[in-house]
C-alpha cells in the first residue's frame, strides 16, 4: 500500500494557505487512499527564536485543528515529531550524507537567515540542517508520497537526493519518495502582498487568513485585499498576482477553475464578496468543530499518544537497518 508522509511546524497559527496547499487533500484524499502519516513537526519549530509556551501551545492546537479539519485516527496516523525518537536518530546519519554545499542552496534558508542577520538575530545551525530533519521524516516511514505545498518542492527533491545516494553507497534502504501538489492553490499567497507566500508569521497579519478568524475578520480580510487598478477581471499569476489569488483562493474552494472563474466576474468587488463568503463556508466546520474537541484535551492527547506508538513501530526497524548499513555496531 502506498505510504504518504506530511508534516505542518508549530510557528504559528494554521493559515488558509496551509488548509488549501496540504490539510484539506490529506483530509479528503489522502487518509482514504493509503497508509497515511501526519505530523506536528514540533522540533522544525526551534530553528528559529521561539517561546516555549507559545510552541507547546501551537502543537497542541496544530493537532487539535488537523483531527478538526477532518484527519480521522481510524484511518491514519496522527503524532507528534518530537514523541518518536526515530526522526533525530535518522537525521544524523543523513547529516553524513548531505554536503554543506547542497544545504546552503536551500531557498528557504537563504531567505530565513538573510531575514534573521538583517534583524540582528544568529541564525541558528538546525536552520541550516533543518531540510535534513525533513528528509528523515520522511524517510524514516518509507514514504512513496509527500503532500505538500509548491514552497516545500525544493526539500522533497533534497530528500530524493539524499535517499538515492544513501542506498547507492550502503545498498538499498529508503524509499525515493516523490511530492504532490493540488492543482489550484499550491501556494496561496499573502492577501495584501500577493507576491508572497501567505505564511504563519507576518507580522500584521492582514493579509493572512487564519483558520480559527471568526466570519467576519475573515470577511474583513478578503474585501481589502490588494488588486491592481485593471477595469476588468483576468487570471493572469505573473502579470495580475493579487487577482489572481483571490481567484485560485475561490476556486480551490469551489472546485472550479480559476481561469474560467474570471470570465464570471465583471469586478473586483464583485470577486472579492463572493471569495469571502466562499471561504467563510469553507472553514465554518473546522471552527465549530474546533471549539467542540478544544473542550476536552484529553482526547487529543490520547490520539497523539496512540499516534507516536504506531510510528515509532513503523521507524525503528527502518532506522536501525539504516544504522547498520552506514557501518554502525549493531547492539549485541
Ligand atoms: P508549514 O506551515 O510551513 O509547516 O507548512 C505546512 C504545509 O502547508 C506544507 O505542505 C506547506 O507547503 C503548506 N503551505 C504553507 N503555506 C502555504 C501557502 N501559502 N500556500 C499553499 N500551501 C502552503
Ligand atoms: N518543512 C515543512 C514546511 O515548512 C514541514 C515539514 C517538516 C514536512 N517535515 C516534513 C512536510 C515532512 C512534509 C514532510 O512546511
Amino acid at each position: 500500500m502506498t505510504r504518504i508522509f506530511s508534516g505542518v511546524k508549530p510557528t504559528g497559527h494554521l493559515t488558509l494557505g496551509n488548509y488549501l496547499g496540504a490539510v484539506r487533500r490529506w483530509v479528503e484524499v489522502d487518509q482514504d487512499r493509503a497508509d497515511a502519516l501526519f505530523s506536528i513537526v514540533d522540533l522544525h519549530a526551534l530553528t528559529v527564536e521561539h517561546d516555549p509556551a507559545r510552541v507547546r501551545r501551537l502543537s497542541r492546537q496544530a493537532a487539535t485543528l488537523l483531527l478538526a479539519a477532518g484527519l480521522d485516527p481510524e484511518r491514519c496516523t496522527v503524532f507528534v515529531q518530537s514523541h518518536v525518537d526515530e526522526h533525530a536518530r535518522l537525521s544524523y546519519l543523513l547529516e553524513c550524507t548531505a554536503s554543506d554545499g547542497e544545504m546552503r542552496r536551500m531557498i528557504q534558508y537563504k531567505e530565513k537567515a538573510a531575514r534573521a542577520r538583517a534583524a540582528g538575530e544568529s541564525v541558528r545551525l538546525s536552520l541550516l540542517t533543518y531540510p535534513v530533519l525533513m528528509a528523515a521524516d520522511i524517510l524514516a516511514y518509507r514514504s512513496d508520497e509527500v503532500p505538500v505545498g509548491d514552497d516545500q518542492a525544493q526539500h522533497v527533491e533534497l530528500t530524493r537526493d539524499l535517499a538515492a545516494r544513501f542506498n547507492q553507497r550502503y545498498g538499498h534502504v529508503f524509499t525515493v519518495p516523490r511530492a504532490t501538489h493540488p492543482e489550484v492553490a499550491a501556494r496561496v499567497m499573502d492577501l495584501q502582498d500577493p507576491t508572497s507566500k501567505m505564511g504563519k508569521s507576518h507580522e500584521t497579519g492582514a493579509g493572512i487568513v487564519y483558520l480559527l478568524d471568526d466570519a467576519d475578520v475573515i470577511r474583513r480580510k478578503v474585501m481589502r485585499a490588494v488588486t491592481d487598478s485593471g477595469q476588468d477581471v483576468e487570471y493572469d499569476r505573473e502579470g495580475r498576482p493579487g487577482p489572481a489569488n483571490l481567484l485560485e483562493i475561490l476556486s480551490a474552494c469551489e472546485r472550479g477553475n480559476p481561469e474560467a472563474l474570471a470570465g464570471v466576474y465583471e469586478s473586483y468587488g464583485a470577486l472579492k464578496k463572493d471569495t469571502a463568503e466562499a471561504v467563510v463556508e469553507l472553514l465554518r466546520p473546522l471552527r465549530e468543530r474546533h471549539a467542540e474537541l478544544a473542550a476536552d484535551p484529553s482526547y487529543v492527547d490520547e490520539v497523539l499518544r496512540a499516534g507516536a506508538e504506531r510510528a515509532r513501530a513503523m521507524a525503528r526497524p527502518l532506522v536501525d537497518r539504516a544504522y547498520e548499513a552506514i557501518g554502525l555496531l549493531p547492539v549485541g
